[in-house]
């Protein structure tokens, strides 16, 4: 079972930086420079999301990150054939499975691993085989999360959208209730012997609770960071962030033991 006393770590998501490029076509701003930096900064892992349609991070950001990076790259991709060969191409620390839609404007929820089990299974085993630490990204539900275990993905992602949605729009029952599940399913998966992971558009705002939940060992964070380091730069962003996820850490710590 994952240790509980494992420090959190952070994975900052650079796909914005490439949105940002992109825009205008070039080669400026340079994710692999983001990336760079976020490590400097502080950053545990770099994560990138090479979408079907390539609308931000590309094939050759991916093999620059492969080449640069010294902190473990978590490549997120869809359950595709086509990206199964390029993380066995690569070979990445980390592969996070998530479910892509060509309309959406960023991954809008889980996986639905309970229905395509088999399938799922038979796609994360080569991965698993060739070295990749596996995760599943998924919504904090009891249903994928025995789903995810049983086709014997080492990590889950859950998907913290909903709650930090809720948060920013003030509907704060709503909220509450989406914490309360992210909790108690945090909770069950690691019974269940998963390691887990938590993600989806946390900002200074709403990042405290998730960072206290015990069971969560890695936040993977982008868009806030990147929007963020617009006005205070990134590694100022990603230092922030991570004095946050800290200082909630202590402070569930000093809670435990008091
Ligand atoms: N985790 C996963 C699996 C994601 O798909 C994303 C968004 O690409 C993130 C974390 C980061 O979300 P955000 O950019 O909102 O911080």
């Amino acid at each position: 079972m994952p240790d509980l006393k494992s420090p959190l770590r952070l994975g900052v998501n650079i796909d914005h930086v490439a949105t940002v490029r992109n825009a205008r076509g070039g080669a400026v701003p340079d994710p692999l420079r983001a990336a760079l930096l976020a490590e400097k900064a502080g950053a545990d892992g770099i994560t990138a999301h090479l979408r079907e349609d390539r609308r931000h991070i590309t094939d050759r950001d991916i093999e620059g990150l492969m080449e640069a990076l010294r902190v473990p790259l978590n490549f997120e991709m869809a359950a595709t054939d086509e990206m199964q060969a390029i993380a066995l191409r690569h070979v990445p620390h980390a592969v996070c499975i998530v479910p892509e839609k060509r309309e959406e404007r960023t991954t809008e929820g889980g996986l639905e691993v309970a229905r395509e089990e088999n399938k799922l299974a038979h796609f994360i085993a080569p991965l698993a085989d060739a070295g990749c630490r596996v995760s599943i990204f998924i919504a904090a539900d009891r249903r994928q999360i025995e789903a995810a275990a049983r086709i014997g993905a080492p990590v889950i992602e859950l998907h913290t959208g909903a709650y930090c949605d809720a948060h920013a729009e003030g509907r704060f029952a709503e909220r509450d209730a989406e914490f309360a599940k992210l909790r108690d399913m945090a909770a069950f998966a690691h019974q269940l012997g998963l390691e887990v992971h938590a993600g989806h558009g946390l900002t200074y705002d709403c990042v405290k609770p998730i960072a206290a939940l015990p069971q969560v060992m890695e936040l993977n964070i982008g868009h806030f960071l990147i929007g963020e380091a617009i006005f205070t730069g990134l590694e100022a962003s990603i230092a922030h962030m991570r004095h946050l996820m800290e200082e909630a850490r202590n402070e569930q710590a000093g809670e435990g033991a008091a």
